[in-house]
């Protein structure tokens, strides 16, 4: 049976699941997580999904993305390795636990086809965001049939284009949207916005109470998605994850303005830097 009951997610949710860094621990066990995202002209949604995914504890993270821009991202995450674009998807998906598409990438058919592959192909959670959106009510079969969680993260724009309603409709209807998508694609969906919605395959639903206007700025989503990866390559339960990867990325915006940041001037950038704070807080 469904729990229809509207679960809201907390800091104490948050805190009881959170991962522990065990002593013994060397990088392989906390997740290699692969990020294919940017292009020659959106550069910084490659550098800001794998920024984030480096700095919310993945044990190795590499991005996929367009060579003209390896030095642009080196010289912004030294930390990551980096896959060409052009080179063969079966040598990426290789190893990694955990899959993040989408930023920057541009609608076009290599997007379309290299989602495609990945649900066919990847063995593993994948997280589907932005650009990778495009076009996957056509590949609701392939979904349907993995056996791994796929996780999307669509804003209120994203979900009408899937859903073929509008923005505004979509926000009316968000909890039985939200709901009717995960249990259709057999799917987590995040509905992002004010309050995000974070819905199961099992049709259960959480709020999300963190966040403020401060993230309404071209690049947050980018950060949460590369949250959302390093979350799910550590934790066993993806609605743990995920629903804790939400709670920080608003948490840390909160945390900014406590310390004295403007809610006009953060960045997607600052939210990067601060999770050094907010971890702190929560571990
Ligand atoms: N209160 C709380 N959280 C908010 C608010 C708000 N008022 N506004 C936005 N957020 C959060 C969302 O919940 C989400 O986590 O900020 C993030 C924004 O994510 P996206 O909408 O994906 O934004 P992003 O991808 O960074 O930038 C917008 O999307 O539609 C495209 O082309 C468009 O380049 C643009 C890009
Ligand atoms: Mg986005």
């Amino acid at each position: 049976t469904v729990r229809s009951k509207r679960n809201v997610w907390t800091r104490k949710d948050t805190g009881n699941h959170w991962p522990v860094r065990e002593d013994e621990s060397h990088k392989g066990s906390h997740g290699k997580v692969g990020i294919i995202a940017g292009s020659a002209n959106m550069p910084g949604a490659a550098v800001l999904t794998t920024a984030a995914a480096v700095r919310s504890g993945a044990g190795l993270t590499q991005l996929n993305t367009h060579k003209d821009i390896f030095g642009t991202v080196v010289n912004h995450i030294p930390e990551a390795t980096l896959f060409n674009r052009e080179d063969d998807l079966e040598a990426f998906i290789e190893g990694k636990d955990v899959i993040a598409i989408g930023p920057g990438l541009g609608v076009n058919d290599e997007t379309k086809r290299t989602v495609e592959y990945l649900l066919n192909r990847f063995e593993g959670p994948l997280v589907i965001d932005a650009d990778g959106l495009t076009g996957l009510q056509d590949l609701k079969s392939n979904i349907r049939e993995r056996k791994h969680p796929t996780v999307i993260s669509p804003h209120p724009g994203e979900m009408a284009r899937l859903v073929e309603s509008s923005p505004g409709k979509v926000n009316r209807k968000r909890f039985e949207i939200s709901r009717e998508i995960a249990v259709e694609y057999g799917i987590y969906v995040i509905l992002k916005g004010p309050n995000t919605l974070v819905a199961t395959p099992e049709g259960e639903t959480f709020i999300n109470d963190t966040g403020n206007a401060g993230l309404a700025k071209g690049g947050s989503g980018d950060v949460l998605t590369g949250m959302l990866a390093a979350f799910l390559a550590r934790y066993e339960n993806p609605q743990h994850a995920i629903s804790s990867a939400v709670f920080m990325h608003g948490f840390t915006a909160e945390h900014l303005l406590e310390k004295g940041a403007g809610i006009e001037t953060i960045t997607a950038s600052d939210i990067i830097d601060d999770l050094q704070g907010t971890f702190a807080v929560m571990s």
